[in-house]
Protein backbone atom coordinates (compact mmCIF):
# COMPACT_ATOMS: atom_id res chain seq x y z
CA UNK A 1 0.00 0.00 0.00
CA UNK A 2 1.48 3.13 -0.68
CA UNK A 3 1.63 5.73 2.07
CA UNK A 4 -1.56 7.52 2.86
CA UNK A 5 -1.31 11.56 2.29
CA UNK A 6 -2.03 13.91 5.40
CA UNK A 7 -2.28 17.48 5.53
CA UNK A 8 -1.96 19.20 8.69
CA UNK A 9 -3.26 23.00 8.39
CA UNK A 10 -0.43 24.40 11.19
CA UNK A 11 2.75 23.62 12.83
CA UNK A 12 2.17 21.47 15.92
CA UNK A 13 4.56 20.40 18.83
CA UNK A 14 7.50 18.33 16.55
CA UNK A 15 7.04 15.52 19.39
CA UNK A 16 3.76 14.33 18.71
CA UNK A 17 4.73 14.43 14.54
CA UNK A 18 7.08 11.98 14.50
CA UNK A 19 4.67 8.87 14.89
CA UNK A 20 3.30 10.61 11.83
CA UNK A 21 6.52 11.14 9.41
CA UNK A 22 7.23 7.45 10.12
CA UNK A 23 3.81 5.85 8.35
CA UNK A 24 2.43 9.22 6.26
CA UNK A 25 3.44 11.50 3.50
CA UNK A 26 2.85 15.02 5.64
CA UNK A 27 2.16 18.38 4.27
CA UNK A 28 2.20 20.63 6.87
CA UNK A 29 0.88 24.52 6.65
CA UNK A 30 3.70 26.37 7.79
CA UNK A 31 2.40 30.13 8.08
CA UNK A 32 1.32 31.87 11.43
CA UNK A 33 -2.05 32.50 10.19
CA UNK A 34 -4.70 29.73 8.74
CA UNK A 35 -4.42 28.84 5.27
CA UNK A 36 -7.54 30.66 3.29
CA UNK A 37 -10.42 28.44 2.75
CA UNK A 38 -9.76 28.67 -1.75
CA UNK A 39 -6.17 27.26 -0.31
CA UNK A 40 -7.15 24.83 2.19
CA UNK A 41 -9.34 23.02 -0.62
CA UNK A 42 -6.56 22.51 -2.77
CA UNK A 43 -4.42 21.32 -0.20
CA UNK A 44 -6.73 18.83 0.97
CA UNK A 45 -7.12 17.26 -2.26
CA UNK A 46 -6.16 13.43 -2.65
CA UNK A 47 -5.25 13.49 1.22
CA UNK A 48 -6.46 10.38 3.59
CA UNK A 49 -6.35 12.25 6.65
CA UNK A 50 -6.62 15.86 7.65
CA UNK A 51 -5.22 17.22 11.26
CA UNK A 52 -7.64 20.73 11.46
CA UNK A 53 -8.01 23.29 13.55
CA UNK A 54 -10.77 25.40 14.88
CA UNK A 55 -9.72 27.99 12.68
CA UNK A 56 -10.63 26.02 9.59
CA UNK A 57 -13.60 25.82 8.02
CA UNK A 58 -14.45 22.11 7.57
CA UNK A 59 -17.50 22.01 5.92
CA UNK A 60 -19.03 19.42 2.99
CA UNK A 61 -17.83 21.50 0.11
CA UNK A 62 -13.91 21.00 1.63
CA UNK A 63 -14.81 16.92 2.17
CA UNK A 64 -15.81 16.55 -1.35
CA UNK A 65 -13.15 18.92 -2.83
CA UNK A 66 -10.71 16.26 -0.55
CA UNK A 67 -12.31 13.35 -2.44
CA UNK A 68 -13.74 9.98 -1.73
CA UNK A 69 -10.48 8.62 -0.12
CA UNK A 70 -10.81 11.09 3.15
CA UNK A 71 -11.08 8.86 6.14
CA UNK A 72 -10.23 10.98 9.03
CA UNK A 73 -10.53 14.56 10.12
CA UNK A 74 -8.65 14.95 13.23
CA UNK A 75 -8.87 18.09 15.04
CA UNK A 76 -6.32 19.36 16.94
CA UNK A 77 -9.12 20.71 19.91
CA UNK A 78 -11.87 19.59 21.83
CA UNK A 79 -14.92 21.76 20.17
CA UNK A 80 -15.23 20.51 17.31
CA UNK A 81 -17.98 23.29 16.14
CA UNK A 82 -16.08 24.45 12.85
CA UNK A 83 -16.86 20.64 11.26
CA UNK A 84 -19.94 19.58 9.93
CA UNK A 85 -20.02 16.06 11.66
CA UNK A 86 -23.54 15.23 9.96
CA UNK A 87 -21.66 15.57 6.41
CA UNK A 88 -18.76 13.77 7.63
CA UNK A 89 -20.88 10.56 9.01
CA UNK A 90 -22.90 10.57 5.43
CA UNK A 91 -19.66 10.36 4.01
CA UNK A 92 -18.16 8.34 6.15
CA UNK A 93 -15.32 10.40 7.24
CA UNK A 94 -14.39 9.74 11.00
CA UNK A 95 -13.59 13.05 13.05
CA UNK A 96 -11.36 12.67 15.68
CA UNK A 97 -11.16 15.33 18.40
CA UNK A 98 -9.03 15.69 21.68
CA UNK A 99 -11.15 15.79 25.31
CA UNK A 100 -9.44 15.26 28.91
CA UNK A 101 -6.03 15.88 27.60
CA UNK A 102 -7.00 19.31 27.65
CA UNK A 103 -9.42 19.52 30.83
CA UNK A 104 -6.99 20.76 33.49
CA UNK A 105 -5.31 23.13 31.36
CA UNK A 106 -8.30 24.75 30.46
CA UNK A 107 -9.83 24.94 34.01
CA UNK A 108 -7.01 26.38 34.92
CA UNK A 109 -7.07 29.07 32.84
CA UNK A 110 -10.76 29.77 33.88
CA UNK A 111 -9.71 30.17 37.11
CA UNK A 112 -6.94 32.42 36.44
CA UNK A 113 -9.82 34.58 34.31
CA UNK A 114 -12.02 34.55 37.28
CA UNK A 115 -9.17 35.92 39.85
CA UNK A 116 -8.41 38.55 37.48
CA UNK A 117 -11.33 39.72 37.10
CA UNK A 118 -12.60 39.38 41.10
CA UNK A 119 -9.42 41.34 41.94
CA UNK A 120 -8.76 43.30 39.01
CA UNK A 121 -5.42 42.29 38.35
CA UNK A 122 -4.99 43.37 35.05
CA UNK A 123 -6.31 47.12 35.95
CA UNK A 124 -3.64 47.40 38.33
CA UNK A 125 -0.85 46.66 36.26
CA UNK A 126 -2.23 48.84 33.62
CA UNK A 127 -2.46 51.47 36.87
CA UNK A 128 1.72 50.70 37.78
CA UNK A 129 2.73 50.48 34.25
CA UNK A 130 0.65 54.28 33.70
CA UNK A 131 2.56 55.43 36.57
CA UNK A 132 -0.67 56.24 38.37
CA UNK A 133 0.98 54.42 41.89
CA UNK A 134 1.44 57.01 44.18
CA UNK A 135 0.02 55.75 47.58
CA UNK A 136 -1.51 53.12 48.98
CA UNK A 137 -5.49 53.99 49.24
CA UNK A 138 -7.98 52.55 51.20
CA UNK A 139 -10.19 52.81 47.95
CA UNK A 140 -7.81 52.11 45.35
CA UNK A 141 -9.06 49.09 42.97
CA UNK A 142 -11.46 47.60 45.17
CA UNK A 143 -12.66 44.15 43.82
CA UNK A 144 -15.02 41.20 44.74
CA UNK A 145 -13.53 38.23 47.10
CA UNK A 146 -13.81 34.87 45.73
CA UNK A 147 -14.19 32.56 48.90
CA UNK A 148 -17.12 32.24 49.92
CA UNK A 149 -18.95 33.49 46.50
CA UNK A 150 -21.54 31.72 44.41
CA UNK A 151 -20.26 30.11 41.50
CA UNK A 152 -22.51 29.15 38.80
CA UNK A 153 -20.88 26.90 36.04
CA UNK A 154 -23.21 26.63 32.81
CA UNK A 155 -22.37 22.82 31.35
CA UNK A 156 -20.62 20.51 33.92
CA UNK A 157 -18.75 18.04 31.62
CA UNK A 158 -15.09 17.61 31.83
CA UNK A 159 -13.93 21.21 31.93
CA UNK A 160 -16.62 22.50 34.32
CA UNK A 161 -15.82 19.59 36.93
CA UNK A 162 -12.59 20.34 36.63
CA UNK A 163 -13.65 24.29 37.55
CA UNK A 164 -15.48 22.51 40.24
CA UNK A 165 -12.96 21.32 42.13
CA UNK A 166 -10.67 24.42 42.03
CA UNK A 167 -13.85 26.68 43.12
CA UNK A 168 -14.74 24.23 45.98
CA UNK A 169 -10.91 24.95 47.06
CA UNK A 170 -11.81 28.10 47.39
CA UNK A 171 -14.87 28.13 49.86
CA UNK A 172 -17.15 28.70 46.72
CA UNK A 173 -20.50 27.53 46.54
CA UNK A 174 -20.93 25.92 43.20
CA UNK A 175 -24.37 25.57 41.10
CA UNK A 176 -24.28 24.41 37.70
CA UNK A 177 -26.94 23.92 34.37
CA UNK A 178 -26.62 21.26 32.78
CA UNK A 179 -28.81 21.73 28.57
CA UNK A 180 -30.12 18.06 29.44
CA UNK A 181 -30.25 18.25 33.25
CA UNK A 182 -28.05 15.37 34.87
CA UNK A 183 -26.79 14.59 38.16
CA UNK A 184 -23.11 15.11 38.55
CA UNK A 185 -21.34 14.14 41.59
CA UNK A 186 -17.84 14.94 41.96
CA UNK A 187 -15.97 13.42 45.03
CA UNK A 188 -15.74 16.06 47.86
CA UNK A 189 -17.73 18.82 46.19
CA UNK A 190 -20.49 20.25 47.09
CA UNK A 191 -22.74 21.18 43.95
CA UNK A 192 -26.35 21.72 43.21
CA UNK A 193 -27.94 21.36 40.09
CA UNK A 194 -30.24 23.99 39.46
CA UNK A 195 -32.29 25.83 35.81
CA UNK A 196 -30.41 28.57 33.82
CA UNK A 197 -32.38 31.61 35.42
CA UNK A 198 -31.90 30.41 38.74
CA UNK A 199 -27.89 30.17 38.07
CA UNK A 200 -27.64 33.58 36.64
CA UNK A 201 -29.97 34.96 39.94
CA UNK A 202 -27.53 33.13 42.11
CA UNK A 203 -24.21 33.38 40.87
CA UNK A 204 -21.44 35.95 41.69
CA UNK A 205 -19.79 34.10 38.82
CA UNK A 206 -20.66 32.77 35.88
CA UNK A 207 -18.45 30.40 33.90
CA UNK A 208 -19.06 28.83 30.58
CA UNK A 209 -18.12 25.26 29.56
CA UNK A 210 -20.72 23.92 27.06
CA UNK A 211 -19.65 23.40 23.73
CA UNK A 212 -21.06 25.97 20.95
CA UNK A 213 -24.05 24.25 18.91
CA UNK A 214 -27.59 25.39 17.61
CA UNK A 215 -28.81 25.03 21.12
CA UNK A 216 -25.85 27.31 22.91
CA UNK A 217 -25.54 29.66 20.30
CA UNK A 218 -26.31 33.38 22.63
CA UNK A 219 -27.31 31.19 25.27
CA UNK A 220 -26.01 34.13 26.97
CA UNK A 221 -28.39 36.61 25.87
CA UNK A 222 -29.60 40.23 26.98
CA UNK A 223 -32.35 38.56 29.03
CA UNK A 224 -29.85 36.32 30.41
CA UNK A 225 -27.50 39.84 31.39
CA UNK A 226 -31.37 41.06 32.74
CA UNK A 227 -31.12 38.34 35.28
CA UNK A 228 -27.45 38.60 36.43
CA UNK A 229 -26.59 40.39 39.96
CA UNK A 230 -24.92 43.51 38.65
CA UNK A 231 -21.82 42.76 40.41
CA UNK A 232 -21.75 39.32 38.19
CA UNK A 233 -18.63 38.55 36.86
CA UNK A 234 -18.98 36.44 33.35
CA UNK A 235 -15.92 34.03 32.47
CA UNK A 236 -16.10 32.61 29.35
CA UNK A 237 -13.48 30.15 28.23
CA UNK A 238 -16.03 28.09 25.71
CA UNK A 239 -16.67 29.57 22.58
CA UNK A 240 -17.47 33.02 22.08
CA UNK A 241 -20.95 32.23 19.88
CA UNK A 242 -22.61 31.25 23.15
CA UNK A 243 -22.64 34.87 24.25
CA UNK A 244 -24.18 37.25 22.26
CA UNK A 245 -21.20 40.06 22.38
CA UNK A 246 -23.44 43.24 21.40
CA UNK A 247 -25.69 42.23 24.72
CA UNK A 248 -22.28 41.71 26.64
CA UNK A 249 -21.06 44.84 25.64
CA UNK A 250 -24.43 46.99 26.70
CA UNK A 251 -24.43 44.69 30.24
CA UNK A 252 -21.10 45.67 30.81
CA UNK A 253 -21.54 49.16 29.34
CA UNK A 254 -24.47 49.88 31.65
CA UNK A 255 -23.49 48.24 34.62
CA UNK A 256 -26.31 45.62 34.40
CA UNK A 257 -23.34 43.37 35.11
CA UNK A 258 -19.63 43.77 36.99
CA UNK A 259 -17.12 42.67 34.77
CA UNK A 260 -16.04 40.20 31.79
CA UNK A 261 -12.92 37.61 31.47
CA UNK A 262 -12.61 36.47 28.08
CA UNK A 263 -10.59 33.69 26.47
CA UNK A 264 -12.77 33.22 23.57
CA UNK A 265 -14.66 35.83 21.83
CA UNK A 266 -17.49 36.02 18.91
CA UNK A 267 -15.55 37.71 16.65
CA UNK A 268 -12.31 36.14 17.22
CA UNK A 269 -9.69 37.17 16.89
CA UNK A 270 -11.07 40.48 18.33
CA UNK A 271 -10.09 43.46 16.32
CA UNK A 272 -7.85 45.62 18.32
CA UNK A 273 -10.82 48.92 17.68
CA UNK A 274 -13.42 46.87 19.33
CA UNK A 275 -15.96 48.47 21.13
CA UNK A 276 -15.54 45.54 24.01
CA UNK A 277 -11.75 46.75 24.35
CA UNK A 278 -12.79 50.37 25.39
CA UNK A 279 -14.41 49.44 28.61
CA UNK A 280 -12.74 49.03 31.86
CA UNK A 281 -14.69 45.81 32.74
CA UNK A 282 -13.14 43.39 30.37
CA UNK A 283 -10.29 41.17 30.06
CA UNK A 284 -9.39 39.55 27.16
CA UNK A 285 -7.00 36.69 26.26
CA UNK A 286 -6.37 34.96 22.91
CA UNK A 287 -8.18 31.80 23.36
CA UNK A 288 -4.92 30.42 24.97
CA UNK A 289 -7.16 27.87 27.24
CA UNK A 290 -4.87 24.84 26.91
CA UNK A 291 -1.81 26.64 25.96
CA UNK A 292 0.81 24.83 27.97
CA UNK A 293 3.87 23.36 26.49
CA UNK A 294 2.52 19.59 27.97
CA UNK A 295 -1.39 20.01 27.03
CA UNK A 296 -0.26 21.57 23.56
CA UNK A 297 1.95 18.43 23.35
CA UNK A 298 -0.83 15.77 24.90
CA UNK A 299 -3.07 17.56 22.20
CA UNK A 300 -0.69 16.76 19.48
CA UNK A 301 -0.41 12.84 20.03
CA UNK A 302 -4.11 12.30 20.90
CA UNK A 303 -4.61 14.27 17.18
CA UNK A 304 -1.72 11.87 15.51
CA UNK A 305 -3.38 8.98 17.34
CA UNK A 306 -6.95 9.47 16.53
CA UNK A 307 -6.11 10.00 13.11
CA UNK A 308 -3.24 6.77 12.28
CA UNK A 309 -6.18 4.67 13.73
CA UNK A 310 -8.96 5.81 11.82
CA UNK A 311 -6.20 5.42 8.73
CA UNK A 312 -5.77 1.85 10.05
CA UNK A 313 -9.42 1.07 10.33
CA UNK A 314 -9.40 1.03 13.75
CA UNK A 315 -11.30 2.58 16.45
CA UNK A 316 -9.53 5.94 17.33
CA UNK A 317 -9.36 6.73 21.01
CA UNK A 318 -11.62 10.47 20.68
CA UNK A 319 -14.56 10.15 18.34
CA UNK A 320 -16.61 13.20 17.83
CA UNK A 321 -18.68 11.51 15.46
CA UNK A 322 -19.35 8.27 16.89
CA UNK A 323 -22.52 7.15 14.71
CA UNK A 324 -20.27 6.79 11.62
CA UNK A 325 -18.35 4.09 13.69
CA UNK A 326 -21.69 1.60 13.47
CA UNK A 327 -22.69 2.27 9.88
CA UNK A 328 -23.00 -0.80 7.97
CA UNK A 329 -21.98 1.17 4.63
CA UNK A 330 -19.18 2.91 6.25
CA UNK A 331 -17.45 -0.48 6.94
C1 LIG B 1 -10.06 24.84 22.15
O1 LIG B 1 -10.80 25.81 22.20
C2 LIG B 1 -10.56 23.51 22.02
O2 LIG B 1 -11.73 23.31 21.67
O3 LIG B 1 -9.77 22.58 22.25
C1 LIG C 1 -14.39 18.87 27.46
O1 LIG C 1 -13.38 18.20 27.60
C2 LIG C 1 -15.57 18.84 28.32
O2 LIG C 1 -16.26 17.80 28.27
O3 LIG C 1 -15.81 19.79 29.08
Amino acid sequence: MSRPKVFISRRIPAASLKPLLQECDVDVWEDELPPPYEILLEKVRGTDGIISLLTDKIDANLMDAAGKQLKVISQYAVGVDNIDLEAATQRCIVVGHTPGVLTESTADLAFGLLMAAARRIVEGYEYVKAGRWRTWHPLLLLGVDVHGATLGIVGMGRIGQAVARRASGFGMKVLYYNHRPKEVRIPGVEAEQVDLETLLRRSDFVSIHTPLTEDTRHLIDRRAFEMMKPTAVLVNTARGGIVDTEALYEALKSGRIGYAALDVTDPEPLPPNHPLLSLPNVVVVPHIGSASTTTRTRMGDLAVSNLLSALKGKRPPHVANPEVLDRPECR
